[in-house]
């Protein structure tokens, strides 16, 4: 395994995004599959590396394109990033960080999401920071401005230009109290990053709180920073003038875990997800309990199966501890599978559920409603944003031609493929390799029939 692979020397644009599958479906999915570090981890982790005055070494880092890309994006700004021995281990040496060249940079615009996270770091170390325009799945809108005020509140400025966002910061970054108006995890983790080494405290109200950011405090503790949450998504950061490298193991990767779960459920399989802990998946676990389905937990993973006729459940996303947004995408196609109605609210995005089209060209019974569902009772909040989706099963699906929209979505398609009776084509899976590492392998042993053809 390599963590600069094809996908990275290309800085993440192309990363192979048009292959295409050709799936033969209708076998059940049986085996093994180990999950590492999640990608929403390990991606913040390395650009907290940043702000340490010694190297750090992360652990269970999965050879993903999105990794590719930090990697690439560290590596022009002077960071040392090298295979640290151990499988999936990477070392990162900040103590060169220097200005990288506006072209550099610019190389990775479109790419990814994370480098909106190098703000406050990049102002730590060099007192200015360019970010190139952002990338990332095409589900909403996906705006900054939460990012924005709060660097702003620390005292940033911040310069709009056509090719990316220019900031400094003249007087230095000071604690702020920071309200966000919605508990991003983008937002949460841009404060942490920021705060860990302003001056002063901050106090961030209604942060999130995913077991992911959890994680990241405890890489951030490990470098030197003082963290201390309260109830009721209350965060504490006493600023602290230097911190030192970590060592850390990253958290399993539970959107890997939860997808392996729905492929095995989707084709009637049985997949033991190595690595995947029940805690960080309780809330899925239980959905999983609501359909009928199987699933075992053990010491060192989960197994996850069928287990008989699947029923029809009501599934509402939110942020943590709610129900994930990207484990819907994954589930409804086993949901497709069901007895009777389900139906799946979606309020963290505002357009998460355009890769149904392709589910019910195979033959789903899938209606969204683009404005929500107004029926029956509601744990989470109506947002004006959610849109509903309402799957009615169970429907037998056929091979067809898709191509994959996004990274969940794209893995549901090539689920589906495989649940579906026949040949299917699926195009521009490299997207997928985004957030699964090794994916084709995991399939292949897995048992899955399909041929790369293009
Ligand atoms: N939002 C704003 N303004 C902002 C930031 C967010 O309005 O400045 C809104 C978004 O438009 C969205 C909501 O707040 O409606 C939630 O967005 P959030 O900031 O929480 O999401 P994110 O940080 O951009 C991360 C993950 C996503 C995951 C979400 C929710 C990473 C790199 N991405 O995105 O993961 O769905 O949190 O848990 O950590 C994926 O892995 O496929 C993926 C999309």
């Amino acid at each position: 395994m390599t963590l600069l692979g094809e996908t990275a020397t290309t800085g993440g644009r192309k990363g192979g995004e048009g292959e295409v599958l050709a799936i033969r479906g209708g076998r059940a999915l049986r085996g093994t599959v180990e999950v590492l570090g999640a990608k929403n981890l390990v991606t913040k982790a390395m650009v907290a590396a940043l702000l340490g005055e010694s190297p750090s070494v992360l652990r269970d880092v999965p050879d993903i394109s999105d990794v590719a890309v930090v990697r690439s994006l560290l590596e022009v700004h002077g960071v040392r990033v090298e295979e640290a021995g151990e499988r999936g281990a990477l070392l990162l040496d900040p103590r060169d960080v220097e200005s990288a060249h506006m072209e550099e940079i610019d190389a990775h615009a479109g790419a990814s999401r994370i480098p909106i996270l190098f703000c406050g770091p990049l102002l730590h170390r060099l007192g200015q920071a360019f970010i190139p325009d952002l990338g990332g799945c095409r589900i909403g809108d996906r705006p900054i401005d939460f990012h924005l005020d709060a660097l702003r509140k620390f005292g940033a400025v911040v310069e709009k230009l056509p090719s990316g966002i220019r900031l400094s910061a003249p007087r230095g970054l000071h604690g702020a109290n920071i309200h966000l108006p919605y508990p991003s995890v983008g937002a949460t983790e841009q404060v942490l990053l920021t705060a860990v080494r302003a001056e002063g405290t901050t106090e961030l109200r209604n942060a999130a709180i995913e077991p992911e950011i959890m994680d990241l405090i405890a890489v951030l503790q490990k470098m030197g920073a003082i963290i201390s949450y309260e109830p009721n998504r209350v965060v504490l950061i006493e600023g602290v003038p230097r911190l030192e490298g970590y060592d850390h193991r990253a958290i399993f990767d539970r959107n890997e875990a939860a997808s392996w779960a729905s492929a095995a459920i989707a084709t009637d399989g049985e997949i033991f997800v190595a690595g995947a802990q029940q805690q960080e998946m309780l809330t899925f676990l239980n959905v999983l309990r609501k359909t009928g389905a199987g699933f075992e937990i053990r010491e060192d993973g989960i197994l996850f199966r069928r287990g008989g006729d699947l029923r029809g459940v009501t599934v509402e996303t939110d942020v943590h501890p709610g129900f994930m947004t990207d484990w819907q995408q994954p589930l409804i196609v086993a949901l497709t599978q069901a007895q009777g109605r389900s139906v799946v609210h979606e309020t963290v995005y505002e357009n998460r559920f355009g890769f149904t089209q392709a589910l019910v060209q195979m033959g789903a019974d899938i209606t969204v409603y683009p404005h929500g569902l107004q029926e029956g009772p509601r744990r989470v909040p109506r947002r004006s944003l959610e849109q509903a989706a309402v799957i009615t099963g169970p429907t037998s699906l056929r091979g067809a031609d898709i191509t994959v929209p996004d990274l969940r979505g794209g893995y549901s398609h090539v689920i589906a493929a495989l649940t579906a009776e026949g040949e299917s084509t699926v195009r521009n899976i490299g997207i997928i390799r985004r957030g699964y590492a090794d994916f084709l392998d995991k399939l292949s042993a897995l048992g899955a029939d399909f041929d790369v053809v293009g």
